[in-house]
């Protein structure tokens, strides 16, 4: 009989199990037959056993169910040359819920009411190799043997960059918001299982753990699997699992998922927006050190400046994104209307502007031709936040590269530029904005749609 082996170098086993279709089919068949078996043993668990019935056999069943859960790595290493389509390479073998226009997820037990009650399963906490850690589902009655079952909601997380990045982190945990908001009836996690590439993952950045805990109502419970025994399995009462990010998410779902974020946040930092004021406009220059920084700071607060000088109402204010708490992150996003920054994971803090608020992105040179369309993100992200994306400037000049300035190696020389500046087009870029965003406010309170979201719950 052909088992799935818990030991040595499984993932080899099973790769080629699934390979065989004639193995397959063996397999199936045996699963059908151990099917039966057990559905004839837990019909009989609600009756008195009739005499005739052999205990025995039936507990021999369960056994054999128990052996027969199959635990596949965790990475699929077949679909390596494109991780992140479809099922993606991360649990591979299962497939999303997708209602139009809702975060993608998959939840264990299913949902559904007459859905799948198995229960997920990991196993290995391999922090290198994906390929080493496992999953697998399982019915709650037969779960695989010395499994510890862990109680309430687990939320696991794929993400195929990191979660320190303010951006990749916050892009990989957004959907679980989204899934709390509407699926979830507001139900909060016990903890998170974070994975990159399969690997297990034991923190978040700071900023990332924080709006989650902000948004959750407590410090998220990173699962490390201390004290359990090595290559022995872990089944969750409750799992829902998130590996496509946004993806699938509507504007107005992704709009309404970041406003949750916010509001929580303000909340949080006892952040309390002055009255909606069309009397100020608040302009942030936000400084970023080291690689994309201005090559000169002074410069640009005066010609930003300048054009602040000339509106009525208008507060200009410098920070460093580097040195900022969580909660300066949130106050001084709650009085920016415009939000002046190069390129870089700091403009994730956008959404913590009120909504239809302004940004303007800077790029030193070369990065147009060879970024690639990783350098759109925040253009996304505006529009998926409810701001408004007011176009980039982009440095003419900057570090020479050997080669061919369309050549892909330039890119990391590139990578590091710093941003120049040009006084003629910042100045009656900066004021072009300016006067849109006070028309804006003044429009606003006009027609007295308050630009203030309250909407702090969720869909119970
Ligand atoms: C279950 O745990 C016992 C005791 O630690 C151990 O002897 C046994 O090998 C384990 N079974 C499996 C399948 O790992
Ligand atoms: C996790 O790793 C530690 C240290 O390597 C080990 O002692 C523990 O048994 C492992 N747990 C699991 C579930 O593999
Ligand atoms: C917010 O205000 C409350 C009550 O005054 C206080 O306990 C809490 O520490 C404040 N939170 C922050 C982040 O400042
Ligand atoms: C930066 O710009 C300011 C204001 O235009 C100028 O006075 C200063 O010399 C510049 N600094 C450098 C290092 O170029
Ligand atoms: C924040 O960082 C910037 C750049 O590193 C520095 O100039 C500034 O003084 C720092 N501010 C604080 C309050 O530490
Ligand atoms: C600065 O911008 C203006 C207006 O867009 C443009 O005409 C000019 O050529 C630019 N100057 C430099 C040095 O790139
Ligand atoms: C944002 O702008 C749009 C389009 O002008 C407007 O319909 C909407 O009410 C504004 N949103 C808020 C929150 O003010």
């Amino acid at each position: 009989m052909v088992k799935p082996s818990h030991t040595s170098k499984p993932h080899q086993r099973t790769t080629s199990i699934l390979f065989s279709p004639k193995l397959f089919i063996y397999l199936l068949s045996i699963s059908a037959v151990l099917f039966i078996f057990f559905h004839i043993q837990s019909l009989h668990r609600h009756v008195p056993p009739p005499p005739q019935n052999n205990p025995s056999s039936s507990s021999s069943a369960v056994a054999k169910l128990r052996r027969s859960v199959t635990f596949l790595p965790l990475k699929d290493l077949r679909y390596s040359h494109k991780p992140l389509e479809g099922h993606t390479w991360f649990m591979s073998s299962m497939y999303d819920i997708h209602e139009d226009g809702e975060v993608q997820f998959q939840q264990f037990p299913s949902p559904a009411a007459d859905g799948d009650a198995r229960l997920l399963c990991l196993k290995g906490n391999d922090t290198h190799d994906g390929s080493w850690n496992y999953y697998a589902v399982a019915w709650p009655e037969t779960l695989p043997e010395n499994a510890t079952v862990m109680k309430g909601l687990s939320f696991v997380s794929y993400n195929h960059y990191n979660y320190d990045n303010i951006w990749h982190g916050l892009s990989a945990l957004m959907p679980f918001v989204a899934w709390h908001q509407i699926q979830g009836k507001c139900e909060i996690p016990e903890r998170w299982i974070l994975y990159h590439w399969g690997e297990l993952r034991l923190k978040m950045g700071t900023w990332v753990r924080t709006i989650m805990e902000v948004t959750f109502g407590g410090p998220p419970k990173i699962e490390a699997f201390d004290g359990i025994g090595e290559g022995q399995p872990v089944c969750f009462e409750k799992a829902v699992v998130m590996r496509h990010n946004e993806g699938g998410m509507s504007r107005q779902r992704r709009m309404e998922t970041y406003d949750l974020m916010r509001c929580k946040a303000r909340l949080f930092c006892n952040f309390t927006s002055s009255e909606p004021s069309v009397a100020t406009v608040g302009m942030t220059l936000f400084m970023r050190t080291g690689a994309r920084s201005f090559k000169n700071e002074t410069a640009v607060v005066e010609i930003f400046g300048a054009e602040c000088n000339k509106v009525t109402g208008c507060q200009l204010r410098v920070a460093h994104s580097n040195n900022l708490t969580f909660c300066e992150q949130v106050s001084l996003m709650g009085k920016t209307d415009i939000l002046v920054s190069p390129h870089g994971a700091q403009l994730t803090n956008m959404f913590l502007m009120d909504r239809n608020s302004s940004v303007m992105e800077f790029f030193p040179k070369g990065w147009l031709k060879l970024a690639g369309i990783g350098q759109f993100v925040y253009q996304w992200m505006a529009s998926w936040s409810g701001m408004r994306h007011q176009g980039a400037w982009r440095d003419p000049h900057g570090l020479t590269c050997p080669y061919n300035e369309d050549d892909r190696r330039c890119m990391s020389i590139f990578k590091g530029g710093t941003i120049g500046y040009n006084r003629t087009y910042f100045s009656e870029w900066a004021k072009n904005v300016l006067n849109e965003v006070k028309i804006r406010k003044m429009n606003e309170a006009a027609h007295a749609t308050a630009n203030h979201v309250h909407e702090c719950s969720c869909n119970q």
